[in-house]
């Protein structure tokens, strides 16, 4: 079996999903069910013996220690952390406990099971790490994509903590020979996103008929992947990355946030149209993330030469499958909708001054 971190998050589930559709073998996950967590991402397993869920923490290294010796996976794949930059602003304590310190703490409990492990089976192990682009901090508009020697420039609290985490990983491979893999990915989207986040954010504020925030100038561009194209790079990193190396993961679908809100608002103009006019209407420009990195790319073809990895999903085809999935899942967005989310959202927005668009 594998131990998968974070699997009752939006990448983490789809993942624990996607593996359990492709394989036989079993995943214990781990996960904190912190506001980003939701056990309900998994209802389609609660009868599935393969998934063995725990409710516990990444920084608990007894919890973790005592998992590894239990059930004795073959494979570790840590997906589990704080995840969202702007929170990362507002608050970096949990940041820097989750991420580098809760990443310490898989590396030692790892560290000491792999050393137990027997020569086939120590030899086979894995520990997949996932990490962002945000390492790499800024691009702009001209420069070449990230590449897997772009050096680390983390620009907020968020990408500080990956870049900590990730250079752990490093140093135990090259100290200590863990067989590790760390996986730098773009910008997700797709199904369970927690609405926090830019593209969930707009269907369900589209749908209520709330101002759809824009930061800035909306000119900020990301690499959006679907999802599911996420997962299955990992799986391939997984079965045969080469040890200690790093794999840059990305859609080569670069667009200005700008550009991907309105192609929200139009679909959303076909698919649910408004009484009178359109969603773009509801576009609102508001005041800036600080220090707002200005372009994300990644150059993925590390991926695609050693590996043979390609996206499947375009950003049309991705885009369309996830405004659906919204659509259809309006009971999981109301049940994500509540508490520590309306804090948030009264936090974050509340003093961004609103400008309407033209
Ligand atoms: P998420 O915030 O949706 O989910 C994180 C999950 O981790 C949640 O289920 C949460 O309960 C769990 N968690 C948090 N702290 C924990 C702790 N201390 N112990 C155990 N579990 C804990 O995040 P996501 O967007 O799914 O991202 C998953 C991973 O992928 C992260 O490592 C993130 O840095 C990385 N990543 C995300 C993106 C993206 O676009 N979302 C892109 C590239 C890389
Ligand atoms: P986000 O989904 O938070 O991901 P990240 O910050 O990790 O890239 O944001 C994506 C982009 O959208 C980012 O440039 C910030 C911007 N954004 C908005 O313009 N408005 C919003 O309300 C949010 C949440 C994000």
């Amino acid at each position: 079996m594998i131990l998968v971190t974070g699997g009752a998050g939006f990448i983490g589930s789809n993942f624990v999903l996607d593996w359990l559709g492709e394989s036989s073998e079993a995943v214990v996950n781990l996960d904190k069910l912190t506001y980003a967590g939701n056990i309900s991402n998994l209802d389609a397993l609660r009868d599935d013996p393969r998934h063995i869920f725990i409710k516990g923490d990444i920084g608990d290294q007894a919890l973790v220690s005592e998992l590894l010796a239990r059930y004795r996976p073959r494979a570790i794949v840590h997906t589990a952390a704080e995840s969202h930059v702007d929170r990362s602003i507002q608050g970096p304590g949990e940041f820097i406990r989750t991420n580098i310190n809760g990443t310490f703490s898989m590396l030692e409990a790892t560290r000491a099971y792999w050393s137990s492990l027997p020569g086939a089976e120590r030899e086979d192990f894995r520990f997949l790490h996932m990490s962002t682009d945000e390492v790499y901090g800024t691009l702009d508009g001209a420069d070449p994509a990230f590449t897997e020697t772009t050096s680390y420039q983390p620009n907020s609290p968020y990408a500080a903590s990956k870049a900590a985490s990730d250079h752990l990983v490093r140093a135990y491979h090259h100290t200590y020979g863990l067989p590790t893999l760390t996986t730098n990915c773009s910008n997700n989207y797709g199904p369970y996103h927690f609405p926090e986040k830019l593209i969930p954010l707009v269907i369900v504020n589209a749908l209520a008929g709330k101002p759809i925030p824009v930061y800035g100038d909306g000119q900020q561009i990301r690499d959006w992947l679907f999802v599911s194209d996420h997962c299955a790079a990992i799986r391939t990193v997984l079965a045969r990355g080469r040890l200690g190396e790093t794999y840059n993961i990305g859609g080569w679908n670069e667009r200005t946030n700008l550009d991907v809100v309105q192609v929200l608002c139009d679909m959303l103009d076909l698919l649910v149209p408004r009484a009178t006019g359109s969603y773009r209407e509801q576009i609102v420009f508001v005041q800036d993330r600080p220090g707002h990195d200005r372009r994300y790319a990644i150059d993925a073809r590390k991926l695609e030469r050693e590996l043979g990895w390609k996206p499947a999903e375009t950003f049309e085809t991705g885009i369309a499958r996830t405004v659906r999935w919204y659509l259809d899942h309006q009971a999981w967005v109301a049940q994500v909708q509540s508490g520590d989310y309306l804090t948030w959202i009264e936090e974050n927005y509340a003093n961004r001054n609103m400008e309407a668009c033209e």
